[in-house]
């Protein structure tokens, strides 16, 4: 054994299983993984840079590191992610303590850059991005955070540019991954016993229109619903403007794919939406939701929101407002607008003051909790289907998801982990319900 990293991650999914990916090839290549930092000779941030806050959040931790690094300078600190994209060589400098710093599309070549640090002993960056090379397949053997689910990427980058948003500078235009590629990853995962599979990119529905000949995302979905043993089918996240009514026959077809969705609004206002660059009106946007739940009609919508905008009017707040009462959300995502640059939104005039902002968010979130409260609670006494995959937070206790995405959390013994069972649901609570296996 080569020593023991620990990796701390940030920020989405993507982020969650780019990890787990590196924690895959560094096991490959003589490392082992640890919970403890303290027993870690690599410590490894993978970091996000959407908001300002998960930023902030990565330079403290940074900053925390260096008594360690102090005391035991043989411990190698590394950055890795959308962070370490957008600042590069900053993080060097500004912290001395790190040694390596590996952009977004250099982070499968980390075993190598470690033994580049542990050779040179010098600080080492690499930001570069990468066309040319196919990202490489990424199977792996046991996904770490569950034996039950795993997330599959199918696209990397984004090309839409919507203006506060810096994933496709930090990220790159997109890429898909080979239709191929994907369908055999899946099957190798379904052979391995698991049971619900995540297809994950930025923006998934232009899956394959950067390849010339590839087939669609709605085709994608139908090849993989097709799989022996795939139970449960979900995608993470789609642009409302990409919906395809290819996507949305999908949905009233498919059978493995779940009834939820994450369609991310980020306002109510056209005014807004259109100095967003969203490209769609808040009725078009309504008119995909419509037809969504013309052919699932017990369909759960999530969505994200962006408060105080640059320009953003209380009249347009209050259109965001109605938005979620229209809609009728399951649950939602609301964020302050804070400054990302270089993206665009960065020099608009009319920037809303902070204490503005936080009430905008107060209120958005009162707004909906009533109306999240409410679907929880309808589902009271109701049957649900559950796939159980962890142990819960409380002992003799497991706790799974709905196909609609909700955590249930149900009395049972560790061995039904991996199983679907169907539950009664006795108590909706804030974040989560209660139920009774009946079968
Ligand atoms: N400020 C606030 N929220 C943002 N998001 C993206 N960029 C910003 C920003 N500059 C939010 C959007 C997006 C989610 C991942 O983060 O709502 O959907
Ligand atoms: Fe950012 Fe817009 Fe791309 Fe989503 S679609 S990653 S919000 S630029």
């Amino acid at each position: 054994m080569k020593g023991r990293f620990f990796i701390q991650t940030f920020g989405c999914q993507m982020n969650v299983h780019d990890s787990e990916y590196m924690a895959f090839l560094l096991e490959a290549n003589g490392y082992r993984q640890t919970n403890n930092p303290k027993e870690a000779n690599i410590i490894l941030l993978n970091t996000c840079a959407v908001r300002q806050k998960a930023e902030e959040k990565v330079y403290s931790l940074l900053g925390r590191l260096k008594p360690l690094k102090k005391k035991r300078p043989e411990v190698i600190i590394g950055v890795t992610g959308c962070v370490a994209q957008k600042e590069g060589q900053r993080i060097l400098e500004r912290m001395p303590h790190v040694d390596l710093v590996l952009g977004t599309h250099q982070f499968y070549r980390i075993a190598e850059f470690i033994e580049t640090v542990k050779r040179e002993r010098q600080q080492v960056c690499c930001t570069e991005f990468n066309y040319q090379l196919e990202p490489p397949q990424r199977v792996i053997p046991l996904p770490r955070q569950s034996q039950v689910r795993a997330y599959v990427t199918i696209m990397q980058g984004c090309n839409n540019f919507c203006t506060y948003c810096i994933v496709p500078y930090v990220r790159g235009r997109e890429i898909s991954r080979k239709s191929q590629d994907v369908i055999e990853e899946v099957k190798r995962l379904l052979d391995m016993g698991i049971k619900e599979v995540i297809l994950l990119g930025q923006n998934v529905n232009s899956y394959g229109k950067d390849r010339k000949g590839e087939i669609s995302f709605a085709e994608l979905l139908r090849r993989i619903d097709k799989l022996p043993g795939l139970k449960r089918l979900r995608f993470i996240t789609s642009h409302p403007k990409d919906i395809s009514e290819e996507l949305i026959q999908a949905f009233g077809e498919l059978e493995s794919l779940c009834e939820y969705i994450h369609l991310p609004a980020q306002s109510g206002s056209d005014r807004i939406l259109k100095l967003m660059n969203r490209k769609y009106t808040r009725s078009e946007y309504l008119r995909k939701i419509e037809a969504l739940r013309k052919v699932r009609p017990n369909l759960a919508i999530s969505t994200d929101l962006i408060v105080g905008f640059p320009g953003e009017t209380e009249e347009d707040f209050k259109q965001t407002l109605s938005l979620l009462k229209e809609v009728e959300y399951d649950t939602i995502f609301a964020f302050k607008y804070s400054d990302r640059p270089p993206a665009k939104a960065v020099n608009f005039k009319g920037k809303i003051p902070e204490d503005v902002k936080k009430e905008r968010l107060e209120e958005l979130l009162e707004f909906q909790a009533p109306i999240t409260q409410r679907k929880n609670q309808a589902l009271e006494g109701k049957v649900v289907e559950v796939l159980l995959d962890t142990n819960s937070k409380r002992g003799n206790q497991l706790s799974g998801r709905t196909r609609c995405h909700r955590v249930v959390n149900v009395a049972a013994p560790k061995q039904l982990i991996g199983q679907i069972v169907q539950v009664k649901i006795e108590e909706a609570l804030a974040h989560s319900l209660r139920g009774r296996i009946i079968n």
